[in-house]
């Protein structure tokens, strides 16, 4: 375990905060982590604990007191194939696209609508990460973690993690007890593309029309999906961001009706609110349309702002906000969609 003191955080936080730990503590494998562990030499490290991957969905609000690990199991391999599907093991340290990219480079159905994702293959397994109509729980069948309570590696079944909308066990009742350390990912020889969500199947037309006879394979689902969030989303090595901020509102449908007569009243009856059936008998509301609604897109104030191609994201936009400018940004926008919609945003990054 290589272990340093008073570390800047900068680096490992993709909304760019300049804070700093106490302890930093950095591991290369699942036996360096049980070893440790094992010996006792935690109880030198100050507390409070917290694991990161790259930083990708959290906000720093302070200097952290404690000590932050950090996971630098990095490798992507191949395992036997079981009841028909073609399995891989990758480390929880693995930058999330390098996995995606393997999978698409082999032909591998699965993975391709996820590509472009910032962040690790563990944290993946911890948030459930989703886009395009696509979730990690769609292709995950174990992970394995280390068990702070037995200190030993365990194995998780898919069912036994709890998958839901950016959640899982491991951020519910066994968060502080498990670390990832590598996640199986299995795929059957019988998927194919999943075009059903927004302009997808419309962007993999265009391409396939250029070349003609061409069969549609993941690497070319890859490519549109890295072009279309290239176009919405901002690159956190270019504009500090953590993704979306918020998460999609999940309400009963009485009261999506109430939003859309609302926005019809205002824009004319034929007004498409965008909603997604969330089944029994709730809506999911795009959180982005709330937020544009109630006029942040492209606001900026100081070193933060909304983006403008896609307001559920907030931005560091010079590179120098303060932890307390965000939450700031947090607390007007959340009292707005509050007092006009009646909807409380509840953030999706996690506020350390
Ligand atoms: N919309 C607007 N105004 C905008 C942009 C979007 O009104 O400026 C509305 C549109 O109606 C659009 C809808 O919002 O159809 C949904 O937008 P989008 O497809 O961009 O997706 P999202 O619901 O805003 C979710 C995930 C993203 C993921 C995209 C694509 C959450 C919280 N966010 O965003 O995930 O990339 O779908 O699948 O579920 C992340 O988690 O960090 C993340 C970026």
């Amino acid at each position: 375990m290589e272990i340093r003191y008073h570390y800047s955080l900068k680096r490992h936080n993709t909304f760019g905060m300049d804070v700093s730990c106490t302890c930093f503590a950095g591991y290369r494998s699942a036996e360096e982590l049980v070893e440790f562990f094992a010996s006792g030499r935690q109880y030198d490290l100050p507390r409070p604990f917290l694991h990161i991957g790259s930083g990708s969905n959290l906000l720093f609000t302070k200097d952290f007191p404690g000590t932050v690990f950090h996971s630098d199991i990095r490798f992507i391999r191949e395992l036997p194939e079981k009841d028909g599907k073609i399995r891989i093991e990758t480390g929880a340290g693995t930058v999330w696209d390098d996995v995606c990219e393997w999978c698409a480079v082999h032909g591998l159905w699965g993975a391709e609508n996820l590509s472009g994702i910032p962040g690790e293959a563990g944290a993946a397994a911890v948030q459930n990460i989703g886009a395009y109509g696509a979730e990690f729980k769609d292709i995950v069948s174990e992970v394995h973690c280390f068990d702070a309570v037995t200190c030993s590696i365990r194995t998780i079944k898919k069912d036994e993690c709890r998958y839901g909308y950016r959640d899982s066990v491991f951020k519910q009742s066994a968060k502080g007890r498990y670390i990832v350390t590598s996640v199986i990912l299995e795929f059957s020889p019988e998927a194919g593309p999943k075009l059903d969500y927004g302009q997808v199947e419309a962007e993999v037309k265009k391409v396939m029309d250029g070349i003609p006879g061409t069969p549609l394979t993941p690497r070319i689902v890859r490519s549109v999906i890295l072009d279309i969030r290239g176009s919405r989303l901002p690159d956190p090595a270019e504009t500090g961001n953590a993704g979306s901020f918020f998460k999609n509102p999940v309400v009963p449908k009485p009261f999506y009706d109430k939003v859309a007569n609302y926005a019809r009243s205002k824009y004319g009856p034929d007004y498409p609110v965008p909603h997604f059936d969330a089944g029994s008998g709730f809506v999911k509301i795009p959180a982005a349309w709330l937020i544009e609604q109630c006029g942040w897109k492209g606001y900026s104030e100081g070193n933060v702002g909304v983006y403008l191609k896609q307001p559920l994201v907030l931005v560091n936009a010079t590179g120098k906000a303060r932890p307390e400018e965000i939450l700031a940004l947090e607390k007007k926008i959340t009292a707005s969609v509050q007092d006009i919609m009646g909807i409380t945003l509840v953030p999706e990054v996690e506020h350390i």
